[in-house]
């Protein structure tokens, strides 16, 4: 029983670790440590008031940062942002697109606690902030997430379909209790323990018309591989488009991205699922003043009374 009060009390620092490794909340790099001198250091205020941070990579001109497409870079459970940089790094020079990337509440330098709900604020933030930015208001956005991050990007395509041209997702979880479950079968009860559920089965049957590119380090040993393979599947049953699925055959939980090719093989996907899609119509999701998603459904219909 103790093992369980303690797993109970503990959850969100066993599942949202943002204070490993030491000083994750104290010290995030900066891009121009990694190269990227052209970048914006935004502190975003979310619905419920906790400013969080994020960094807006951009390319080298107004111009050019225009023209470009956007990739939105979600981390995983542990550090911050920070620690992703080599990562925003290797996409923007291979795909020439901008980087915006966050450190959710609770990590970095970023104020508020952490739990699902309020990433989700964090993410309604991060996407008000971009679509309200003349430079990326009508920019093709792609998602990319890895693990915890794949869910969290899971989860924002599924509740805003209409504002993502992409999502491209690594090494995730069907859901937290089915990975616990899997992982710590001996902790019979974590099923029913973790309050936060991150359920990416449900949601990815909700995303039907965005396309997605599931990446799988075939060696993950945090999270069983099978939980990826399942997800492909009931995507690819369930989209009206384009599902790729690429694994790699040593990658592990923590290195899947430093596999050979595999850079490459987002940018091959990315040529012919992404830049062959419409650039981003506006569809006035976001309301400008208080950058809260305007209901889609209910403003089609007062579109269509008023005709
Ligand atoms: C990945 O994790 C292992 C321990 O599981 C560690 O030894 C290694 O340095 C990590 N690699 C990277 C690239 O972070
Ligand atoms: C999407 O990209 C993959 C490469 O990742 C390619 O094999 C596939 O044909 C593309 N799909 C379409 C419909 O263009």
């Amino acid at each position: 029983m103790f093992v369980l009060v303690t797993m109970w009390f503990f959850q969100n620092d066993i599942i949202y670790a943002s204070a490993v490794p030491p000083n994750s909340r104290e010290n995030v790099a900066l891009p121009s440590q990694y190269g990227l001198e052209s970048f914006e250091d935004v502190h975003i205020k979310t619905a419920d008031k906790f400013v969080i941070r994020g960094y807006f990579i951009k390319r080298g001109s107004e111009e050019e940062t225009k023209k470009a497409d956007v990739v939105l870079l979600l981390h995983d459970y542990s550090g911050n942002m920070g620690h992703r940089l080599p990562i925003a790094k290797a996409l923007y020079d291979t795909l020439k697109c901008n980087v915006f990337m966050l450190s959710y509440r609770g990590y970095g330098l970023s104020q508020g606690y952490t739990t699902e709900a309020g990433i989700k604020k964090d993410i309604l933030a991060a996407l008000g902030f971009l679509r309200s930015n003349p430079l990326t208001a009508s920019s093709r956005i792609v998602i990319y997430g890895q693990s915890l991050g794949g869910a969290v990007a899971i989860d924002s395509v599924a509740e805003f379909q209409s504002e993502f041209s992409g999502l491209i997702v690594e090494n995730v979880f069907k859901s937290l209790p089915e990975m616990f479950a899997d992982t710590m079968p001996y902790v019979r009860w974590a099923k029913i323990l973790v309050s936060d559920k991150w359920d990416s089965v449900k949601k990815l049957k909700q995303i039907t018309k965005v396309p997605i590119l599931f990446l799988l380090g075939e060696k993950d040993d945090y999270i069983p591989p099978e939980h990826t393979k399942e997800l492909f599947e009931i995507s690819r049953s369930y989209s009206n488009t384009k599902v790729e699925f690429c694994s790699f055959k040593d990658g592990r939980h923590n290195n899947t991205c430093l596999q050979e090719g595999y850079f490459e093989r987002i940018n091959k996907w990315w040529n012919e699922n992404i830049t062959t899609s419409d650039r981003y119509i506006q569809t006035n999701y976001f309301n400008k003043m208080t950058l809260k998603p305007v209901d889609e459904k209910s403003s089609i219909d007062s579109k269509s009374k008023s005709e």
